[in-house]
């Protein structure tokens, strides 16, 4: 695992903008794509590249890691929307080759096989990138996932929920259940680039990086991938040895 400390947010998204500039230069990429509001300067830093120096990624496609059980595509909220919002729809990424997880599914195990399958199909993620919760989770593998878990339903714990609050008018409207790719799933990525900023990630990312390999940080099972980066701002590796 390489774990780079950089002064500020800024930064990060910078370096990480560069890592996924360098993969999508090489030819056709599959790009593994985190919500929430981490990997959000690195998608506007990626769209700036876009709009201003060319950067394209018409020969990508994309897959997100999870979604809100029982949230409708078009809501504000599902993550199918956020990505294009956030991010997709900025850049010239075909909306076709952005997967999402159908929330909706009438049989949500069967939703989850198709989208693991799909991830195959396409040939594997090459660059999965991935924020992490207060609690250590990936995706939404909450603490005491299994380390070969595959995407499946998940139930939010109560701190997840009081996080994402923020998204939602109430913490009433935060749902409860989610599709996950699961620890196995993520870890077949050929690339894993973790993200942490801010003082409130400290504590999970010193477990992830330095802790025991274990069900209860799930982000520390990057610690068993050969090509793992931990891109951190100084107060999110506050807590690092
Ligand atoms: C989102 C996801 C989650 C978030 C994590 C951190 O797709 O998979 O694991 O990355 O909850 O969220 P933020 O970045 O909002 O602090």
């Amino acid at each position: 695992m390489e774990i780079i400390i950089l002064p500020d947010p800024n930064a990060v998204a910078r370096t990480a903008a560069d890592i996924i500039q360098a993969r999508l230069e090489k030819g056709r990429t599959v790009l593994g794509l985190a919500t929430g509001s981490t990997p959000l300067g690195t998608y506007e830093e990626l769209i700036r590249r876009h709009c201003d120096a060319g950067l394209s990624f018409a020969d990508a496609e994309a897959f997100t890691l999870d979604e809100y059980l029982g949230l409708p595509p078009d809501h504000p909220e599902s993550y199918r929307s956020v990505i294009r919002r956030e991010f997709t729809d900025n850049v010239d990424l075909r909306d076709t080759a952005v997967h999402s997880i159908d929330g909706q599914a009438k049989d949500p195990e069967a939703e989850a096989t198709r989208f693991d399958t799909a991830i195959q199909a396409a040939g594997g993620v090459d660059i999965q990138i991935l924020g992490i919760g207060t609690d250590g989770h990936i995706g939404f593998n909450e603490p005491m996932s299994s380390l070969a878990s595959r995407t499946r339903i998940k139930t939010l714990t109560k701190q997840t929920r009081l996080d994402n609050a923020r998204f939602f008018p109430s913490l009433d409207d935060v749902p409860y259940h989610v599709l996950t790719q699961g620890l196995g799933t993520i870890r077949e990525a050929r690339h894993l680039l973790l993200i942490g900023l801010g003082q409130a990630k400290a504590r999970a990312v010193a477990a992830a990086a330095e802790g025991p390999v274990t069900a209860a940080c799930p982000a520390s099972a990057l610690q068993l991938h050969p090509h793992a980066t931990v891109l951190i701002d100084t107060p999110a590796a506050s807590q690092l040895e």
